[in-house]
């Protein structure tokens, strides 16, 4: 396993055999690491070693230290590919989990100011304001905001926003969906939210902000998701011009 005579670091090598045993799940979340001195024994190397690789992987958030208790697998975070358009319904079954949603608020209302111009209506046009919370296997993930146009979506309903809003306007009322702009930002999460989606007050999330348009152009919806920084990680593939 650990080869001495490589020109691979050896702490590297631990990590990278620490790395296989989670992600072959001989190491399950919440299991605990052997011990520094059972690693360099196992390993036959110092425990300088061990150390350097085991801070490496709590860095990387593969592993997490409890004073006086050891050090633990950490639940994995969720790797989601940043470039298709698609909706939280898809993305939890691609990676065979159960998606789930609890609705939190719905609410019609004119639209104000700032929206008005983002989603190009006119002045007192009626919105839905929806708020969801959005699981996988029952775990909360992530709490989503939507503002959309009730002229376009007519008969939305808490039934249908319990399930997938983006199969419900392609399926459903045969619209289709285009393309969208969106961000990635750091935020905090708000005491309520907090609340919500089970972690700690004030924790760090990722913010997501996504501007949804119809193949023909027309603005059809204004996202603001808060992921569980703890649960995602974003992943995009690049290329060099
Ligand atoms: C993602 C997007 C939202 C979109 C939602 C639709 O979470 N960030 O902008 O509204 O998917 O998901 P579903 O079709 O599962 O309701």
């Amino acid at each position: 396993m650990i080869d001495k005579k490589s020109p691979l670091p050896l702490y590297y090598q631990v990590e990278e055999h620490i790395k296989q045993t989670i992600q072959s799940e001989e190491l399950q979340p919440g299991d605990a690491l052997p011990s520094e001195r059972e690693l360099s024994e196992n390993f036959q190397i110092s425990r300088m070693t061990v150390r350097q690789a085991i801070t490496n992987l709590v860095n990387q958030g593969f592993l997490f230290r409890e004073k006086g208790r050891g050090t633990f697998v950490s639940n994995q975070k969720f790797e989601q590919n940043l470039q298709g358009l698609t909706s939280f319904t898809e993305d939890m079954k691609a990676r065979q989990l159960v998606p789930g949603t609890k609705l939190l608020h719905f609410e019609i209302f004119p639209v104000e100011k700032d929206i008005q111009e983002r989603l190009s209506l006119g002045e007192g046009e009626l919105i839905y304001k929806i708020k969801r919370l959005r699981l996988a296997n029952e775990e909360p993930i992530a709490l989503e905001t939507s503002y959309l146009p009730v002229k376009l979506i007519p008969g939305l309903t808490p039934d249908i926003l319990e399930k997938s809003l983006y199969s419900y306007i392609e399926d459903e009322l045969q619209l289709k969906i285009g393309h969208a702009t969106q961000t990635v930002e750091a935020a905090l999460i708000s005491d309520e939210d907090s609340k919500q989606l089970q972690v700690k007050k004030g924790v760090p999330v990722l913010l997501i902000q996504r501007e949804t348009f119809l193949e023909n152009g027309t603005p059809l919806e204004l996202v603001r998701s808060s992921y569980r920084a703890d649960k995602y990680k974003f992943k995009i593939d690049i290329e060099r011009k």
